[in-house]
């Protein structure tokens, strides 16, 4: 095997492996669903089976015949059947959905084996980004389940560093390249090409994201109950859903994650808000949120070089020392944890740890061109979402990048969402 087929056949095999341990749970468990927002675990799982027998061994022609009869596959696809209504259908029970997992994957090593002329290894690539993403979900998903806790407390992680939280860097004004190309990242995704010059002017942003202890002063402000702080249709939510305080926080001042329930830690990031609640929160701070370039420059472009990095902290890939991801501390890490995952301008914790609402709506680059999966981003340009930048603790480590865009409704907080500051200087 070259070292592409190497590395497509290693990261296949890490998603699968968490997927499998995510939905390692009896029968009853993989049925439930926890809330109307997500779905059913064993929804995710044959998903994952589908998108896979669609794109890599039909190549994405929904009319060639698949592994499942054509009205068992129809379940699976997501714009048909909204997350809400997904327990409600007649879906394959776990061992059905587990075993045709395994078939497909089995076909798809062979054909990544025998990689052929008509064969695009961004597919490949494409397929495990989809996964990762979908095994993402399904920890919101268990997250928001009720009862004793299923995957324990979370690994351990590095210690933070007292002083960080509320400090921030500048960044210079100045042009700087947005976005990549597949020349540079074959792997990139439809939504985060092409490459190109954009100005920027000078602005602050925050070294590292806002925690729970300056949240929780915010909270303890009054913040919630200050109109002031909020735009319109933020104020209108936070009204009309009565929110109070992040979601997962009780009056008492613990937390619920993953069924423990716990003291709310002051030095980790905040999360599970809402885009209005970050936007609230930076007003309140004097601050604002940074746009999605901002946050991206910030992350990628070393000045002195006057070129991008591939990492904030440079060509290295991403490893426990420099970043928090891949799943398994069910967690942020302390703010300061990462000083060697620094970006050229002193920014730390841009990848891994909490998803980092930005004010930016979702929008294509200019010469956007949609991938084989074209529905993946163009129903969505355009739409009430707000961008996040840089990836949860939840993410995959192989299908992060700086240019990594996901996006939602800016009402959503089940996400493992924070934010960090900005301000014009
Ligand atoms: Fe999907």
């Amino acid at each position: 095997m070259s070292d592409l087929t190497e590395t497509l056949a290693r990261d296949l095999a890490t998603a699968r492996e968490r997927t499998l341990r995510l939905t390692d749970h009896d029968e009853p468990e993989l049925l439930r669903q926890h809330t109307p927002l997500l779905s059913p675990l064993v929804w995710d799982l044959a998903h994952i089976g589908q998108q896979e027998d669609l794109w890599l061994l039909r190549r994405g022609d929904a009319r060639r015949e698949g592994l499942l009869p054509a009205d068992v596959e129809a379940l699976y696809d997501a714009f048909t059947h909204p997350r809400a209504v997904r327990a409600r259908l007649p879906l394959l029970p776990p061992v059905e959905a587990r075993a045709f997992c395994g078939e497909v994957r089995g076909r798809v090593l062979d054909r990544l084996e025998r990689l052929g002329a008509d064969d695009d290894p961004f597919h490949f690539a494409m397929v495990v980004s989809h996964e990762q993403q979908h095994d993402e979900t399904m920890l919101q998903a268990l997250n928001l389940r009720a009862g004793p806790p299923l995957l324990g407390a979370g690994a351990p992680l590095p210690a933070g560093r007292p002083g960080v939280a509320g400090t921030s860097a500048l960044v210079p004004s100045g042009g700087f390249v947005l976005g990549v190309d597949a020349a540079d990242e074959p792997f990139s995704l439809d939504n985060e090409r092409p490459a190109h010059v954009v100005d920027v002017p000078s602005f602050r942003i925050g070294r590292v994201p806002v925690t729970n202890g300056e949240y929780a002063a915010f909270v303890a402000d009054g913040g919630y109950d200050d109109r002031r702080w909020w735009s319109e249709r933020g104020w209108a939510h936070r009204v009309e859903t009565g929110l109070q305080r992040p979601q997962f926080w009780a009056t008492d001042g613990t937390r619920t994650r993953f069924g423990v329930v716990e003291t709310i830690p002051a030095d980790e990031p905040v999360q599970h808000v809402t885009f209005f609640e970050a936007e609230a929160y930076a007003a309140w701070a004097g601050a604002r949120l940074p746009t999605e370039v901002e946050w991206e420059k910030a992350a990628v472009w070393d000045p002195a070089l006057a070129r991008r990095r591939r990492f904030p902290w440079g060509s290295a890939e991403p490893s426990p020392a420099l970043a928090n991801l891949g799943g398994d501390a069910l967690r942020p890490a302390p703010v300061g944890a990462y000083p060697a995952g620094a970006s050229a301008y002193g920014v730390e914790q841009l990848m891994g740890d909490v998803w980092e609402w930005t004010s930016s709506e979702f929008t294509p680059w200019p010469g956007f061109r949609p991938m084989l999966y074209a529905d993946y981003s163009a129903p969505f340009f355009g739409g009430d979402y707000r961008v996040l930048r840089g990836g949860s603790w939840a993410v995959g480590a192989s299908i992060l990048r700086p240019s990594f865009r996901n996006w939602d409704h800016p009402i959503r907080r089940q996400v493992f969402s924070g934010f960090r500051l900005a301000w014009d200087a």
